[in-house]
């Protein structure tokens, strides 16, 4: 099987499988994700390019969230689609420890991942672009409305040092999760274009919240 048929036969997977998700991981996070993470592999040297978009395609395959918390669901679905296909064990091997060390739940943890690799920097870079800007913003008030979350609330403040658990036991309003995470991606960012990319959907999120203050205290304009 050729490379480009194995993408093919991916894509295909991805969006069967991702049907119906919710609205911030269905199947066109999992496409801005791909080409994203493309675009700045572009500028990076010696990278595998199967790899990056078999990466970035199955990243989210089986979100832990949405699985009771079980994280090893992604990366063995992923594994047994590769398999299917054929796919050299090398490459398998590499995707799947990509998927597993991707989130960053995992990198709040002490010590951070276990993995690298050039890969794995680029298409972090890339999901962790589709949380901010524009897109990101619309994917937090998505997320909480799917979570049942407040918009904002004066009286209930970002907590900046949460743990993994806390984290995951938040019911904070939308508004918190910009300064307890997606404020906090910029200075995160692995690839020399996933920083310029960074930095300019991060001012957009400045200007947005500064906005938004505005309208919810309309005496300060
Ligand atoms: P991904 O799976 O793409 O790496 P996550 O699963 O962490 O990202 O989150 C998916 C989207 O939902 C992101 O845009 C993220 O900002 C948003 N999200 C996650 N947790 C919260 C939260 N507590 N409040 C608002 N948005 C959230
Ligand atoms: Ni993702």
């Amino acid at each position: 099987m050729t490379n480009t048929t194995i993408i093919e036969e991916t894509i295909a997977f991805v969006k069967e499988t991702l049907q119906g998700a919710e609205g911030g991981h269905d199947w066109f996070h999992i496409q801005r994700v791909f080409r994203t993470s493309l675009l700045i592999a572009k500028d990076e040297k010696d990278i595998d390019t199967l790899v990056v978009s078999l990466g970035a395609l199955l990243h989210d395959i089986a979100d832990a969230k949405f699985h009771d918390g079980d994280e090893t669901v992604g990366p063995k679905l992923a594994q047994e689609f590769l398999n299917s296909l054929k796919v050299d064990k090398k490459i398998i091997e590499h995707v799947v420890l990509i998927i597993d060390n991707i989130s960053f739940k995992k990198t709040l943890e002490v010590g951070g991942a276990k993995f690298t690799s050039k890969e794995l920097d680029i298409i972090q870079d890339a999901d962790r672009l589709d949380a901010i800007g524009a897109i990101g913003i619309a994917r937090a008030f998505n997320y909480g409305g799917f979570k049942n979350r407040e918009l904002y609330n004066p009286d209930i403040a970002p907590n900046l040092h949460m743990t993994k658990e806390a984290y995951k036991k938040s019911s904070a309003p939308t508004i918190n999760h910009f300064y307890e995470k997606l404020l906090l991606l910029k200075d995160k960012m692995n690839t020399k274009n996933g920083k310029i990319l960074a930095e300019q959907r991060h001012q957009f999120m400045l200007d947005y919240l500064a906005q938004f203050s505005h309208e919810w205290n309309p005496q300060s304009l």
